[in-house]
């Protein structure tokens, strides 16, 4: 079955071809950083009509790469949440209606449940079941118990701010450019981790949910006791920020591995970049440690295929109906049978 991918959620533009004999085909992404740089943030309504401009083009890229005529494409996946109702409109509304007009099944899909099923696009599918997820984007910080596709049982998330969140927030308060996160770990590098202690929050009670809101008043109360800062000072509180969003996220992880008898975690989304948390988890858990290529972790068109495809030979089909969910339980999403 091949199947085009469409994502628009939030700032970049993502399509890909996958196809369940033959893997990824071709992807392409437009990124809408330079975009939103000047504001700080996204900014919803410029993000909707980039994804209108570049959706038609950035399709034709990916057929004409693979060579794949639109009449040999078997179904439309695209992202219907959670996300920004704009820019969800746009993937959802030119999805359905391209899956109309070629009369082929369409499928929403679920972003994060994109993201979770990322890693597994190189590892060919092959993971033992059940195994706990640890989702960290710049809307979600989740630990998820999976046990099958759609069989997903929340462990714990994040109270106020994501991950994500958290280190684009702290980045602006340094100073650093948008997007903070990459930034950020980019300024950690030549950071002192001796010089500040930042907490940990959430890890001296039981519990597997995360909080990161008082991080960032610690952030901004250290930037304001140091101010004017040095370029070291901008890097020694990077890196003693980093340390503490890497601890908790162990610590969690630890606990719900030992909470669930899972010896598989998988971490995804766009903080699963981060060359620190990846290296700490698979350093200090005693388990396997799976997480995407790189280019997998952010937002991206081939998840959405590969998640898409998935449902899709399970039987599942959207109706040809345009409807996107801002905000979407993944506990809602049907399960389906273990194949
Ligand atoms: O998954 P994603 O692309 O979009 C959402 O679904 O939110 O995640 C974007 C988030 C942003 O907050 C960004 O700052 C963060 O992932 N991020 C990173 C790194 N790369 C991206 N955070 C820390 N270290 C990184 N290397
Ligand atoms: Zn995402």
């Amino acid at each position: 079955m091949r199947v085009l991918g469409i994502e628009t959620s939030c700032d970049e533009t993502g399509v890909a071809l996958y196809d369940s004999e033959c893997g990824l085909l071709a992807e392409a992404l437009h990124s809408q950083t330079d975009l939103h740089a000047d504001y700080g943030g996204v900014v919803p309504e410029l993000a909707s009509r980039d994804h209108v401009r570049r959706l038609v083009s950035l399709i034709r890229n990916i057929l004409d790469e693979s060579s794949v005529p639109l009449s040999k494409l078997d179904a439309v996946a695209y992202t219907a949440g959670p996300g920004l109702v704009g820019a969800l409109m746009v993937g959802a509304g030119f999805g359905q209606t391209l899956a109309w007009t070629l009369g082929i099944p369409a499928i929403a899909v679920h972003h994060m449940e994109g993201h979770l099923l990322a890693p597994l696009l190189g590892a060919g599918g092959d993971i033992e079941l059940p195994f706990v997820a640890l989702l960290v984007s710049g809307g979600h910080t989740q630990l998820v118990r999976v046990s099958g596709i759609g069989a997903y049982e929340m462990l714990g998330e994040s109270v106020d701010d994501a991950a994500g969140e958290a280190f684009d927030k702290a980045a602006k308060m340094l100073g650093l450019d948008y997007p903070g996160g990459p930034a950020l770990a980019r300024c950690a590098e030549t950071g002192d981790p001796g010089r500040f202690t930042f907490p940990r929050p959430m890890t001296d009670r039981p519990g597997l949910d995360f909080s990161f809101s008082g991080l960032k008043t610690f952030t901004l109360n250290t930037v304001s006791a140091t101010e004017p800062l040095s370029e070291q000072d901008r890097a020694d509180i990077a890196r003693a920020f980093e340390e503490a969003v890497v601890d908790t996220l162990v610590i969690k992880c630890r606990r719900a591995l030992e909470a669930t008898g899972c010896t598989t975690l998988l971490m995804a989304g766009g903080v699963s970049a981060n060359r620190r948390l990846r290296s700490a988890l698979a350093d200090r858990l005693d388990a396997r440690v799976l997480y995407p290529a790189p280019a997998l972790c952010t937002d991206n068109g081939a998840m959405i295929a590969y998640a898409g495809c998935q449902r899709l030979l399970a039987g599942q089909r959207t109706e040809h109906v345009i409807a996107v969910r801002a905000r979407w339980p993944m506990a809602e999403l049907p399960a389906l049978a273990p194949g």
